[in-house]
């Protein structure tokens, strides 16, 4: 019996090594048909937080796609600190306050949104399931969050438009190449097919030094090694319902959102490209051309934001990349306080980086972020179970912001404010040298 999706996809003929579009993968920019509606089904997956999200897509993912997702740069002090950065600041509950009429509504850029995240782009996502990217945006729709996508997607920005479902809000994310006319390209695309907001990254101008994905075998182009084929073979499932699906549509998978000229299968294409000479002119040339709502991307530095400002964002995302990238780089929560003091009110903060918990989001808001973004959380959802996996990690994340805020005594967002956090000091080199045995 054919499933909904390769229903929704016929097969793509070969051409020797050469993908020939068709409606599967379609060219670059080409529109697509929407997807029809499917009543959501419900995860029966046992897990009861992001943490038992993760283990499960442990056991589904082979180690080197597991490991690409979860893990850091060189040393993972960055991966370290911006979670212990978080857990250091605690919450100072206020009580007798009636709280039975809870909501954690919030606008961003003059829209409701039922909880106050967004998922994150992230570029993995279609590695981890089939359409992976269709099946998140899918989520993030049901549960009333914009979904982001981001350049080095697996699906391209139209099929996720066409799959994401009614109401679905979809944020774009770029990433400029060298050729800043293939980027402009890029944007307009975006804006035709009907994506809301752009965030633009600038805290990638090189490859990250993940020296994992090279023990792992897992790098571009992806080459075949004894290692990954016995990673691989130990996980039949992914195969099968994976690699083996892409591989039965259109081959090896490629970055569908690359123009022609860019597009490379996964197993001929060098490390996206990055772009070492992007300048705050790029950005004000980006803000002329692009109408809606623009986000930057990877500030940690109050003067930075404040120049974010002055080119006309309307929003910054405060952001280590997940400590993925620069490991050196200081926790993106405990920058967020003087960012918010300097440019919120005009201009709307954001922040991510290690938020697994409804306490984490709560208490960004409380410290002045409109609203935070969530990478790894939802991949580990559709890692094991597709939309309704994706769904429930958001899900678990949005019941456990309700259930803080009834504690903390806040029956909205509005009442969250810095009274109610807590800093621990951080513990001194001499308290950690008397503590030793
Ligand atoms: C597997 C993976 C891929 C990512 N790809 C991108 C990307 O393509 N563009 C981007 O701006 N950020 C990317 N990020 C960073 C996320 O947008 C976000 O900053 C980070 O995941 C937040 O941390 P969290 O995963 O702890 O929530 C990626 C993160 C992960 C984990």
């Amino acid at each position: 019996m054919l499933s909904r999706n390769s229903l929704r996809h016929p097969p793509t003929a070969f051409k020797g090594d050469e993908v020939q579009p068709t409606s599967a993968t379609p060219a670059a920019g080409a529109l697509v048909r929407p997807i029809p509606e499917v009543a959501p089904r419900r995860s029966k997956v046992e897990a009861y937080n992001v943490a038992d999200l993760r283990q499960l897509a442990r056991k589904a993912l082979p180690k080197g796609l597991f490991e690409f997702v979860d893990r850091g740069t060189e040393n993972e002090v960055a991966l370290r600190t911006m979670r212990e950065a978080i857990e250091r600041t605690m919450l100072l509950p206020r009580v007798l306050v009636d709280v039975s009429q809870r909501n954690q509504q919030v606008d961003f850029f003059g829209r409701p949104c039922a909880s106050p995240m967004i998922v994150a782009p992230t570029g993995a996502a279609g590695l981890l399931w089939f359409d992976g990217e269709i099946e998140i945006a899918r989520a993030a729709a049901r549960v009333g969050v914009p979904f982001a996508l981001s350049t080095a997607s697996i699906v391209s920005m139209e099929r996720v438009a066409a799959g994401a479902g009614p109401g679905a809000r979809l944020w774009f994310q770029l990433y400029m190449w060298p050729d800043r006319r293939l980027s402009m390209e890029l944007v307009e695309r975006a804006q035709k097919a009907g994506y809301e907001a752009l965030i633009v990254t600038v805290d990638t101008p090189v490859s990250p030094n993940r020296e994992y994905n090279k023990h792992n075998g897992f790098t571009l182009p992806m080459r075949i090694s004894r290692r990954n084929v016995r990673d691989v073979a130990l996980h039949p499932r992914w195969f099968v319902n994976v690699f083996a699906r892409y591989m039965m549509r259109s081959g090896i998978p490629t970055l569908e959102n690359y123009p022609d000229s860019l597009r490379t299968r996964l197993n001929q294409a060098q490390s996206p490209l990055k772009c070492d000479s992007l300048t705050w002119d790029d950005l004000r040339d980006i803000r002329k051309r692009w109408s809606g709502p623009l986000i930057l991307k990877g500030i940690l530095r109050v003067d930075d934001a404040v120049k974010a400002q002055e080119c006309g964002v309307d929003g910054i995302i405060v952001s280590n990349h997940g400590g993925r990238n620069l490991d050196a780089s200081v926790p993106p929560f405990v920058v967020l306080p003087e960012i918010v003091d300097r440019v919120a009110g005009r201009t709307d903060v954001f922040v991510d980086g290690g938020f697994n918990r409804g306490a984490d989001i709560v208490k960004a808001v409380a410290m002045g972020a409109k609203g935070v973004f969530v990478g790894r959380a939802p991949l580990w959802g559709v890692a094991v179970d597709g939309e309704p996996g994706a769904r429930l990690a958001l899900e678990i994340l949005r019941e456990e912001i309700d259930r803080v805020l009834a504690f903390t005594g806040s029956p909205h967002l509005q009442s969250l404010d810095r009274s109610l956090l807590h800093r621990a000091p951080a513990p001194s080199a001499v308290a950690i040298l008397q503590d030793l045995p």
